[in-house]
């Protein structure tokens, strides 16, 4: 195989043969390949698109290109949640708990926070003693004795696509279907569940823009998962918006307790129950109506909020601090920004808010940069909220002082008002199953 042929190939709107696919993966993770030549390619796949038959063989290159963790264990019980990333995304927090407490089995694999889109690693670590690294027979053993446990990526899991991900982000290539289902599923089937259920975000914050786009990605991650033989399914959830009020570490941690607790925001209850009751299903292999019973029950009965202590103090976290939030702490600095003058917020721009939270400390500008648990944003009013003049819309939270005027600027500029009334944004834009 010569790259050259291939990309030439692909610039001409050509299928790539499956030897093909898997030559070019082998040897760009053997470091035989490049950059310059896969950048060329990525942007031939970008403008031309691949076929289901070469995403799908990409996928499966991607997935064979290091470890595959083995739950059979489970036997076809396992379970696993994927977002693909969003802003005060805490869903797995709330999800996670409440599928074990239901009868599912959750053996997930998730993600640190880059960029304005944050990671259930690092929210996780907002308690004190949370190990998010677990080795293999670890994992395994916490998930038979409690039905769940979350860890970091392992380092050998997909490695084609870290590679692969890390070029994407610099030439401009992340957008593009075959890609980020390719990118998505290869580490959700190297990850060994027997079922996998997708939040698809869709919206201002997310890479797909529309309903139409997100609709494209969901169903080609769910053709890839049942044609291996992985029962998947796909929510296409609002992202124009930020999801809760909650947007950064232990902010967010605290706002998934609440609900766990009974209450906390209708926004992000529903999308939770909607994951739950899917994973549910599947990995009880119940109706959905069945489902949903048992969910919400769990939920409202405490089981699931026991569940998530049960989770934490089983990876070393401090549960005190899920019993009474106040000990996580305020950071030092504490900004209002007020409405200006009576009226409807009409947007609230979730890439913005998650800059901004950025900024602050929540998230980070480079892989291997600090972040601060404590910072982040409260937004108190939302997408159709009616507001005063002189009501708080936005709360910022940081210990870095400097930090405050970009991120003002920043949550000024994503907030849009208007004086006629707004209708509530769609949550659920479809389930594909
Ligand atoms: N998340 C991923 O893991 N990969 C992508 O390409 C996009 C989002």
């Amino acid at each position: 195989m010569r790259m050259y042929d291939i990309i030439e190939k692909k610039k001409h709107g050509e299928e790539l043969t499956r030897d093909e696919i898997f030559d070019l993966i082998n040897s760009y993770t053997n470091g035989k390949i490049p950059d310059y030549q896969m950048s060329a390619l990525l942007m031939a796949i970008y403008f031309k698109g691949m076929s289901d038959r070469e995403t799908f063989e990409l996928t499966e290159a991607m997935m064979l290109s290091g470890d595959t963790v083995d739950l059979s264990a489970f036997e076809d019980r396992s379970v696993d949640k994927h977002s693909t990333g969003g802003v005060g995304d805490k869903t797995t927090l709330v999800v996670a708990p409440l599928v074990a407490a239901s009868g599912g089995i959750v053996a997930k694999m998730t993600g640190r926070g880059l960029g304005h889109t944050g990671g259930t690693v690092d929210k996780l670590e907002s308690f004190p003693g949370f190990s998010s690294s677990l080795s293999p027979a670890e994992f395994v053993d916490q998930v038979k004795r409690t039905s769940i446990a979350v860890i970091g990526q392992s380092a050998n899991l997909a490695p084609a696509d870290k590679m692969l991900y890390a070029l994407r982000d610099v030439t401009a290539t992340v957008d593009s279907i075959p890609l980020i289902s390719s990118s998505i599923m290869s580490k959700k089937l190297a990850a060994g569940t027997k079922s996998i259920v997708l939040d698809v975000k869709c919206g201002r914050g997310s890479f797909m823009k529309t309903p139409k786009e997100a609709r494209l990605l969901a169903e080609t991650m769910v053709k890839i998962g049942n044609a291996h033989q992985r029962r998947t399914a796909a929510v296409i959830t609002n992202m124009d918006i930020p999801l809760g009020h909650a947007i950064g570490n232990s902010l967010e941690v605290c706002e998934a307790i609440e609900v766990l607790r009974g209450k906390g925001p209708d926004d992000l209850r529903t999308v939770a129950l909607t994951l739950a009751s899917i994973m549910v299903s599947f990995s009880c292999k119940i109706s959905r109506e069945e489902a949903e019973k048992r969910v919400s029950d769990a939920l409202f009965c405490g089981k699931a909020f026991e569940k998530f202590c049960e989770w934490i103090s089983a990876q070393g976290g401090d549960t005190r601090y899920a019993e009474d939030t106040s000990l996580f702490g305020a950071a030092k600095h504490i900004y209002d920004i007020t409405a200006e003058k009576d009226g409807y917020i009409l947007s609230c721009d979730a890439e913005k808010i998650g800059i901004a939270a950025m900024i602050l400390g929540a998230g980070r500008t480079s892989k291997d940069a600090e972040i601060d648990h404590q910072a982040g944003i409260i937004l108190l009013k939302k997408t159709s909220d009616f507001v005063k003049r002189g009501d708080t819309v936005a709360r910022l939270y940081t210990n870095d002082e400097n930090a405050v005027n970009d991120a003002k600027a920043k949550v000024i500029s994503a907030i849009e008002f208007t004086d006629i009334e707004v209708a509530k944004p769609t949550l659920i834009h479809e389930i594909i199953i």
